[in-house]
């Protein structure tokens, strides 16, 4: 018997999990779909940071598929003329889109483009440069901060919330990404959540901060009664905010941190996910 297998089950899965990360090439590039603007960056899979400056483009209006694909094609164009862009050769790009997306399959629109559902995702940027995989925005968010921020290192389930338009979540367990969980798609208090808890959702209704973390905690609460997560991560642009509403979020069994990567993380777990199923592709002699 190899002394992996004499190690409790828990402590191999997070060893698998980020000794990927050693294994990996030290570049990739991640690509964040969203609704006013399309971010990408090259990503050091070694530190989990960016290597240089973010791009982004304004979503084009409307976004269906085909204008979402030029401008991807454009933020990779201009990152792969830069000196630390990743050799073609390894290339693998991740792209998150604000939805449910199912074996590069995007199956939810929620917050972009109906003529989306039902699109091959990969099939539609086959064209471009490198292997390229795609995932649901807050799962690249959630495994990023899983891996190399709030949650780095941590045995048992991750939940990473974010809010902002909509409400999007990750589940992580021993650093392996359970993708689509869509908490943001609950029923909470008669409504759809994200109808009534998202950053949006806030702002439309005006209301004051301290009444807002009232309402995350119920939502915070809901959560966990289904998934009992040892940790919540709280990501999105409101996470800045994260003071003024932060202190009413309480007696909840799980920790609750604040995204250590803030507005990076979707980016960095695209990239760390595209090289990761590049490698698994070639595991499986798929490339
Ligand atoms: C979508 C999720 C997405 C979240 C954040 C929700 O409306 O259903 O797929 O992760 O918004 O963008």
């Amino acid at each position: 018997m190899s002394s992996s297998h004499e190690q409790p089950l828990a402590a191999q899965a997070i060893g698998s999990a980020s000794e990927t990360i050693g294994d990996l090439p030290k570049r990739a590039i991640g690509i964040d779909v969203g609704g006013t603007g399309i971010k990408g960056g090259i990503v050091n899979l070694h530190k989990g940071s960016l290597s240089g400056d973010r791009f982004r483009i304004p979503t084009p209006k409307p976004a269906t598929p085909e204008a979402v694909a030029d401008v991807i094609g454009e933020i990779l164009d201009e990152l792969l003329s830069r000196e630390k862009a990743p050799a073609l050769e390894e290339l693998s790009v991740g792209v998150l889109f604000p939805a449910i997306v199912d074996k590069n399959i995007v199956l939810s629109a929620a917050n972009i483009d109906e003529s989306w559902i039902n699109t091959d995702a990969a099939k539609l940027l086959r064209h471009l440069p490198g292997q390229i995989h795609t995932l649901n925005d807050a799962d690249g968010a959630g495994l990023a901060e899983a891996r190399y921020g709030a949650g780095k290192g941590l045995e048992g389930t991750v939940m990473t919330i974010t809010l902002g338009t909509g409400i999007g979540s990750a589940l992580v367990h021993d650093g392996v990404l359970v993708p689509n969980s869509e908490m943001g798609h609950l029923e909470f208090e008669g409504e759809v959540a994200e109808k009534k808890a998202s950053a949006a959702a806030r702002e439309r209704a005006d209301m004051p901060w301290d009444e807002y973390g009232q309402l995350l905690n119920r939502f915070l609460k809901h959560v966990e009664r289904l998934q009992s997560p040892e940790l919540f991560i709280i990501g999105g642009g409101i996470s800045k905010r994260s003071e003024d509403f932060l202190p009413e979020v309480k007696d909840l069994r799980a920790k609750v941190e604040v995204a250590a990567l803030q507005n990076n993380a979707g980016i960095v777990g695209a990239a760390l996910y595209a090289a990761e199923q590049t490698r698994l592709n070639q595991a499986r002699g798929r490339s």
